[in-house]
C-alpha cells in the first residue's frame, strides 16, 4: 500500500535551503553544549547554516526566521532526544491530529541583547510552567521544565551572533508541540512533536499607539473552555473579528466574557490594562484569560514603583463611563510580543470612539522603560528573573 506524507512548511519569511537530514545524520555535543547545555544534541550541519545566515535589515516581526531549530519527539509514553538543526520543512502524515482536531500549544519569549550586553532570556521558566499548564489542558504530555529552558538557552546561544542590537530589537523565540499521531480518531494523540524556531525581530505593532475595537457579539473562550491555555484553537477564534476590526481601522480587539458580554477579559494575544484615579486596574484572572507573564512583571514592576495595582473584575460599561468622565486616564495592552502598548482609544463596530485622555500613557511609559531596561540587563530585576545566556565558543 502506498502511504502520501505532506510536507509542511513552518514558519514565514526567510526559509534556509532545504537541508539534507536522514535518520542516519550524526550528531556531535558540540564543545560548548557539553560544558553547559548537555542535553541538546547539535546536528554537524549547525555550523554551516549559522556561517550562511545574514540577518537583513528591516527584520519586522516574526518573518525573518533563524537558520536553526529545535526538534524532540514523543511516542511510547516518553520524550526521544533534543537536537539542534537546521531549520526547514517537517513531514507530517495527512491523518496527523493536529491537522484535523487542533491539538496543540505554543509559547513566546525573547531573548535581548543590547548596548553590548546579553543575550538575556526573561523569565524562561515561567513559560516552561505554563507551557506545562496549557499541556495539561489540551491532553499532552508534559515536557520537564529543564528541557524547555535548555532548548530556549540553546536556541539564544546559537542565534547570538543575529539578536538585533537595538533597543525593543529581539530574538523572538516560538516553542510549541503539536499532535502527529496517524488517525482520524477523536481520541488524544499519543505522539507529538516539540519544536523551537527562532525570529530576530523588530517592534509587534508599527505604531507607537493602538486603536481597539470592541467585541461585544463573538467570544473567544466560555467557561469551561481552554482560553486559559495558550493553544492555536483560542488564537484561530480571534481571527474573523480581528479580520473586522482590521476594516474599522482597530489594531487589536477587547474580548469581553462570553455569557453577559460585560466583563472585560483580554485581547488575543496581550493583557489588559487601565490606569483608573492613578491605580492601575487589570481584570482578575478566570479560566477565560490567559495568565500573561508580561502581566504578572508589570503588577510586580509597577507595585515596587508605588503604584497601587487592582485586579478585579472590570464591566466595559463602567470603564466606558470613566473614560469619558476622565476618571480612566490611560489604557495599555501588554505581552512578550506587544511589551507594553498604549491605547489611544476603544471604539465600537458603529464607530463610535472613546478616546483616552493620555493617549501617550505616561504612566505605560514609565513601566515599558523599567520593563525594557530589566530585560535588556541596564536595571537589576528580581531574583532569577533575567538569565544571561554564554554564546558558544
Ligand atoms: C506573545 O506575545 O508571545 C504572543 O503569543 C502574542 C502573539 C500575538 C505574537
Amino acid at each position: 500500500m502506498l502511504t502520501y506524507s505532506l510536507t509542511l512548511k513552518i514558519g514565514v519569511g526567510q526559509m534556509p535551503k532545504q537541508q539534507s537530514f536522514g535518520k542516519n545524520a550524526q550528531y556531535s555535543n558540540d564543545k560548548n553544549a557539553r560544558q553547559h547545555m548537555s542535553i541538546v544534541k547539535v546536528h554537524p550541519e549547525v555550523k554551516e547554516v549559522l556561517s550562511k545566515f545574514e540577518l537583513p535589515e528591516e527584520v519586522g516581526f516574526g518573518k525573518v526566521m533563524a537558520p536553526i531549530m529545535i526538534e524532540a519527539d514523543y511516542a511510547d509514553g516518553k520524550w526521544g532526544p533534543i537536537e539542534l538543526k537546521p531549520y526547514g520543512p517537517i513531514t507530517l502524515d495527512p491523518t496527523a491530529k493536529v491537522l484535523h482536531y487542533a491539538q496543540e500549544i505554543f509559547e513566546g519569549l525573547k531573548a535581548y541583547k543590547t548596548d553590548g550586553k546579553g543575550p538575556f532570556l526573561f523569565r524562561p521558566d515561567e513559560n516552561a510552567k505554563r507551557f506545562n499548564s496549557s499541556a495539561a489542558r489540551m491532553a499532552m504530555p508534559d515536557l520537564p521544565v529543564e528541557s524547555f529552558v535548555e532548548s530556549c538557552k540553546v536556541m539564544t546561544a546559537y542565534c547570538s551572533e543575529f539578536i538585533p542590537p537595538n533597543s525593543g530589537e529581539t530574538l523572538y523565540i516560538r516553542p510549541y508541540m503539536f499532535a502527529t499521531e496517524e488517525s482520524l480518531g477523536i481520541k488524544p494523540s499519543e505522539k507529538f512533536k516539540f519544536l523551537v524556531i527562532a525570529s530576530p525581530s523588530g517592534n509587534y505593532f508599527a505604531s507607537g499607539s493602538v486603536t481597539v475595537g470592541i467585541e461585544r457579539d463573538a467570544a473567544r473562550a466560555t467557561p469551561g473552555g481552554m482560553g486559559a491555555a495558550k493553544t492555536g484553537g483560542n488564537y484561530a477564534a480571534s481571527l474573523l473579528s480581528a479580520n473586522q476590526a482590521i476594516a474599522k481601522n482597530c489594531q487589536q480587539i477587547l474580548w469581553l466574557d462570553a455569557v453577559r458580554h460585560e466583563r472585560i477579559e483580554e485581547m488575543s494575544g496581550m493583557n489588559f490594562f487601565a490606569v483608573i484615579d492613578g491605580k492601575l486596574v487589570t481584570p482578575a484572572l478566570t479560566e477565560t484569560i490567559l495568565a500573561g507573564i508580561t502581566r504578572k512583571s508589570i503588577i510586580e514592576i509597577a507595585e515596587a514603583e508605588g503604584f497601587q495595582v487592582e485586579e478585579k473584575t472590570m464591566i466595559i460599561g463602567d470603564l466606558i463611563e470613566d473614560i469619558k468622565s476622565g476618571k480612566c486616564s490611560e489604557a495599555f495592552a501588554c505581552g512578550t510580543a506587544a511589551i507594553i502598548t498604549p491605547i489611544n482609544a476603544l471604539q465600537e463596530s458603529d464607530d463610535t470612539q472613546y478616546k483616552l485622555q493620555n493617549p501617550e500613557g505616561p504612566v505605560a511609559a514609565k513601566l515599558r522603560k523599567t520593563l525594557i531596561d530589566v530585560q535588556e540587563g541596564r536595571k537589576e530585576g528580581p531574583n532569577g528573573w533575567v538569565v544571561k545566556i554564554n554564546p558558544p565558543v
